[in-house]
């Protein structure tokens, strides 16, 4: 139990640090918070027109979903991994670098389901994918990934991952009450605009 605390303190920790602040400082793009949404993922260093720093974003913020999984997994075990994924994305969310006001969980989410059962995180990204494409709207296409992804999970072969996949997937509805109501109003920016 201890060591259950131990490995979902550290991912809490490696969770925290908001790479797409970190990415807007180094590419001068200035303070992330003060931009667009004002949310501190890909999506909103996208709105700066910095493609190679959404990009960065992405995928460090997806990354340390990923090892945090996989590192709990090799030195531990599977119920360590789940630990630290839902840790990791609770610090991207409420990061203690920040005083606890932090993203909306997406990249982190996805990178956590990669690293928890591959199959099912690559449907969850391709969901993604095919919603953006057809709506545009970067919120709605993580609602909808979030709301099927432990639909693949169960579909595709680890249904004992869904009580994480259900608490991560519960909590980016909550961190998306913004968007929805701007989703439900026709108000919600879509890509590239
Ligand atoms: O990844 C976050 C995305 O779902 C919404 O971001 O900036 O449009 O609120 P944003």
């Amino acid at each position: 139990m201890a060591v259950l605390g131990l490995v979902g303190l550290a991912a809490y920790v490696l969770g925290s640090v908001p790479f797409g602040l970190v990415m807007a400082r180094l590419f001068g793009l200035g303070d992330i918070r003060r931009i667009g949404s004002g949310n501190i993922g890909a999506t909103n260093v996208l709105r700066t027109g910095n493609k190679p720093a959404a990009f960065l974003t992405l995928i460090l913020d997806a990354g340390k979903g990923g090892i945090a999984v996989l590192l709990a997994r090799w030195l531990f075990a599977e119920d360590a991994a789940q630990v630290a994924g839902f840790a990791a994305f609770m610090g991207h969310c409420f990061p203690v670098f920040l005083g606890f006001k932090g993203g909306k969980g997406v990249a982190t989410f996805l990178g956590t389901l990669l690293a928890l059962f591959w199959p099912a995180g690559i449907a969850a990204c391709l969901t993604w994918a095919a919603t953006a494409a057809i709506s545009r709207i970067s919120s709605l296409s993580a609602l909808v990934a979030a709301f099927l992804a432990p639909v693949w999970m169960t579909i595709l072969g680890m249904p004992q991952a869904n009580l994480v996949t259900v608490a991560l997937a519960a909590l980016i509805f909550v961190r998306h009450q913004k968007n929805i109501e701007r989703i439900r109003d026709g108000s919600e920016p879509r890509i590239g605009k």
